[in-house]
């Protein structure tokens, strides 16, 4: 399987303590405000594998929803496709994941009796005990589980490890149904299940994730080309995301480091707090998938070519990335700690398109002469964008919460409006204050936040 290294912290990178009290802290506050809680939290959880609260489904829903947009929807040349998870057991062994998709195993044989990924190791000795190690066996990554009743070997079937495989044994569906000719794509969002033998580091590395995955359909010789275009493209999604390009490097794999069916491959890595690592992998597959399922199937799996009159089996390139890893990622790059007046601010400097709520009402009392006035104008507000509405506690501290859940702005209403007909839209980035008339709240908050998406709110 291909190697999901996090390097070591670089040469200017900042301090591994400080490194180690970021990661702390966003995980801390994801919890406390609702993103990221763990699975089945009141058994004890189950280890790396996470539920998302509230304002987590509103910031994965927006990082979906623009990925959806940009890989399929404004563009005439990729289908979509929605994929079961469990699938005929056939398509994992011509895939090559029954046989090859496993990482080397060892055991502690000292004092913990910890399992490690022997090619994460840097010494032979166990990490926690220093005892030694057991040699390495191959574990294969996949969940097994059973169909029907009967719980044998021919019932056997597998939790898939990528969303991947749907595309290419739908390929000639998708194909005969939709006058798609190459170059083309198929997109597919949905989850993916690897039994991980180190997961961690928050949700870097979990056993359930949800992928976004594109396989492109092109001709022998075009794939190269397409791959430098893909990798272009993905990165300038990710900065349009919000993620600061300082942060991001390409890492093209070493031959060693390349998966069974890769030809070549790149990773958009980011500077996590635990080193760089991978974020998005853009894959070079050559036609491996589908010849491997037309000659395991059985199936005619070739694209007509209308130049020549023959047959030929296209070779794809794949851009592939998680959920999971994009929500660390953009929570990590945004969280940022700061001193205001004398006071510490914690603030997510979230962009306005993934930002769970673009805009919060705040009335300054719960007195009803201006809860009825706030309630009208986020419920009108909340038809353009996502809008929040809070009426406790002090301003300050519900000012606070806000930038801690990376609100772009707020809009007060104060006694004043009472008599100018006017509230006041605060800045998340800024802090600075405007007043603005009610009728005009919607078209001023539109105005700052499509601005916002090149700079600060
Ligand atoms: N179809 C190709 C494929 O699955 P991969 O490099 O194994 O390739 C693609 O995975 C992407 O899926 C990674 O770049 C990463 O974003 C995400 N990913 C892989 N394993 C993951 C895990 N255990 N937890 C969270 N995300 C993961």
């Amino acid at each position: 399987m291909p190697a999901d290294t996090t390097a070591t912290p670089q040469p200017g990178d900042p301090g591994e303590a400080e490194d180690r009290a970021r990661l702390e802290s966003v995980t801390s506050l994801a919890k406390r405000r609702g993103f990221v809680f763990q699975s089945s939290e009141i058994y004890g959880g189950l280890n790396a594998v996470w539920d998302y609260g509230p304002l987590g489904v509103r910031l994965r829903r927006n990082v979906r929803d623009s990925w959806w947009r940009r890989v399929v929807d404004l563009r005439e040349d990729v289908e979509g496709l929605e994929c079961s998870i469990l699938m005929n057991p056939q398509v994992w062994v011509a895939s090559g994941h029954v046989d090859t998709f496993a990482d080397p195993l060892v055991d502690c044989l000292g004092a913990c009796h910890m399992r490690w990924r022997a090619d994460q190791l840097a010494s032979d000795r166990c990490p926690n005990c220093g005892g030694p190690l057991s040699p390495p066996r191959q574990f294969n990554l996949m969940f097994r589980t059973f169909v029907g009743p009967v719980e044998d070997a021919s019932a056997t079937v597998y939790l898939r490890p990528e969303t991947a495989q749907g595309m290419f044994v739908n390929f000639r569906n998708v194909l005969q149904t939709s006058r798609q000719r190459l170059p083309f794509g198929i997109a597919q969002i949905g989850r993916s299940f690897r039994n991980e033998i180190s997961p961690g580091n928050f949700i870097f590395r979990c056993r359930e994730f949800e992928q976004m995955e594109m396989e492109w359909f092109c001709a022998p010789g075009e794939d190269e080309e397409w791959f430098r275009y893909w990798c272009d493209d993905q990165r300038e999604w990710i900065r349009q995301l919000g993620v600061r390009d300082a942060n991001l490097r390409m890492r093209p794999h070493t031959p060693q480091e390349l998966a069974h069916y890769a030809r070549a491959a790149t990773d958009i890595e980011y500077r996590f707090p635990f080193g760089w690592g991978e974020l998005e992998g853009i894959a070079r597959r050559g036609d491996y998938d589908l010849r491997r399922h037309q000659e395991v199937s059985g199936k005619d799996l070739t694209y007509p070519d209308p130049a020549t009159g023959g047959h030929t089996l296209p070779v794809v390139v794949e851009p592939a990335v998680s959920l999971e890893r994009l929500v660390i990622t953009l929570l990590l790059d945004a969280y940022q700690e700061e001193e205001v007046r004398g006071e510490r601010r914690v603030v997510l400097r979230l962009a306005p398109q993934v930002a769970p709520y673009q805009v919060a009402v705040l009335p300054l009392s719960k007195r009803p002469e201006l809860v009825e006035p706030a309630r009208r104008l986020a419920a009108d507000l909340r038809r353009q964008l996502a809008t929040d509405y809070d009426e406790t506690q002090s301003i300050g501290r519900r000012y606070r919460r806000q930038d801690e859940i990376g609100t772009p702005l707020c809009v007060t209403l104060d006694f004043d409006t009472l008599s100018d007909g006017a509230a006041t839209i605060r800045g998340r980035d800024t802090m600075d204050q405007v007043r603005v008339g009610l009728e005009r709240i919607g078209d001023a908050c539109r105005d700052r936040l499509t601005g916002a998406s090149v700079g600060g709110v």
